[in-house]
């Protein structure tokens, strides 16, 4: 039965992920009959485009939620924290693109190809996981169903848009500068993005692993509903605008082969296999860079452990790593009649 919409607010609706939302509430049809544009004061005057119409960026203020009934976030997580709960208390469904509620076991984190049915427990708030591990659980999903995983390894490669259009705008600019032989200004990253990289996203913590290489591991735990399966991470960030890439090693309870595996991810839902390395057939990011699959290839045996598997897994941080997602899990929503 078609539906009239919904009153769905994008909060952050001028950034990296925000903006991307709203393009995919357009372009995946979703019944919206008002859309509230939500970011800072800085924004109030800029418009974005939606079916053909400029709507007004409001700011965010505490009333900002009256009569809404999704309410997608991507402001961060301090602002997750401070403003989703005024959201759900004012009747809104909120799915989160921050880290703010991931890890609370009130708060189902959902990939929709791997586990929809979490998002049905919701009691308001419902979180997208972090960008590195949509992709990862998405490709491994299949593998995880059919063979068993007991370990990954993984090793990213991460695009600069993951840390915002802030972010975007420094590479661009310390690669301009670099090129006309000008100094490279730091503001963001720890060390020049431009033409190096660096083992370091979010801060480091007493275990000696980083924040996002923790959020990869704790994550894939909860998504999978496997506290048993052992992850370790090393997240890179490399001078890439968009498009996330993995190198991943896993252990599983049964053995393999890449054909098999070949087999199995070409039928799953939101994957795409490209592996054909004599013909350098593999996925890299400007593969990834604007579609919402996550793609693998270089399928191969590990032989360093028995039941072994490497692969390359690639996706669109912003879309499939953000804004898609969380647009999925609202159209579960709304299959299911709990919006
Ligand atoms: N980029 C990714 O790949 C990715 C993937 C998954 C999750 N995420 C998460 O999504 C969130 C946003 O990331 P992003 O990359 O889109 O960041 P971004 O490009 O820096 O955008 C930040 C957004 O938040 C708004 N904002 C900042 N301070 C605000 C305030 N005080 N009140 C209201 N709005 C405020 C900004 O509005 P103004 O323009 O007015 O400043 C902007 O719309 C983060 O939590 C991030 O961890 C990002």
């Amino acid at each position: 039965m078609a539906h009239n919409g919904f009153k769905v607010a994008v909060v952050g609706a001028t950034g990296a992920v925000g903006n991307l939302m709203v393009k995919v509430l357009e372009e995946k049809a979703f019944p919206v009959s008002k859309l509230k544009l939500l970011a800072s004061a800085r924004s109030v005057g800029k418009t974005l485009p939606f079916h053909g119409r400029e709507i007004p960026v409001e700011e965010l203020v505490q009333n900002s939620f009256e009569g809404i009934q999704l309410a997608l976030f991507s402001a961060g997580g301090a602002i997750s924290r401070k403003f989703a709960p005024v959201a759900v208390q004012a009747g809104a469904v909120v799915i989160d693109n921050s880290s703010a509620f991931r890890m609370d076991p009130q708060v189902p984190l959902v990939v929709p190809e791997v586990n929809p049915h979490a998002a049905l427990s919701h009691s308001g708030i419902i979180a997208n996981p972090n960008c590195s591990t949509i992709q990862m659980v998405v490709a491994l999903k299949p593998i995880y169903d059919a063979a068993g995983i007991r370990r990954i390894v993984v090793t990213t490669f991460q695009a600069v848009s993951g840390t915002g259009k802030r972010a975007v705008e420094e590479l661009r600019s310390q690669v301009s500068a670099i090129m006309s032989g000008r100094e490279a200004v730091r503001q963001i990253y720890p060390h020049q993005i431009a033409f190096n990289c660096f083992p370091h996203i979010g801060l480091f913590l007493d275990n000696g692993f980083c924040e996002e290489e923790m959020k990869m591991i704790n994550e894939t735990r909860k998504i999978f509903e496997d506290a048993q399966i052992r992850v370790c991470a090393t997240t890179v960030r490399i001078p890439v605008i968009c498009g996330h890439s993995e190198s991943i090693n896993i252990e599983t309870d049964r053995k393999i082969s890449p054909e098999e595996t070949r087999e199995l991810l070409k039928g799953a839902p939101g994957v795409r296999v490209i592996d054909d390395p004599s013909s350098a057939g593999y996925p890299v990011p400007l593969t990834a860079a604007g579609t919402d699959d996550t793609f693998v290839g270089r399928i191969r045996t590990d032989p360093s452990v028995e039941n072994g598997l490497a692969m390359w897994v690639v996706a669109d941080n912003i879309r499939k790593g953000a804004a898609t997602n969380a647009v999925q899990i609202a159209e579960i929503l709304l299959k299911s009649g709990r919006l």
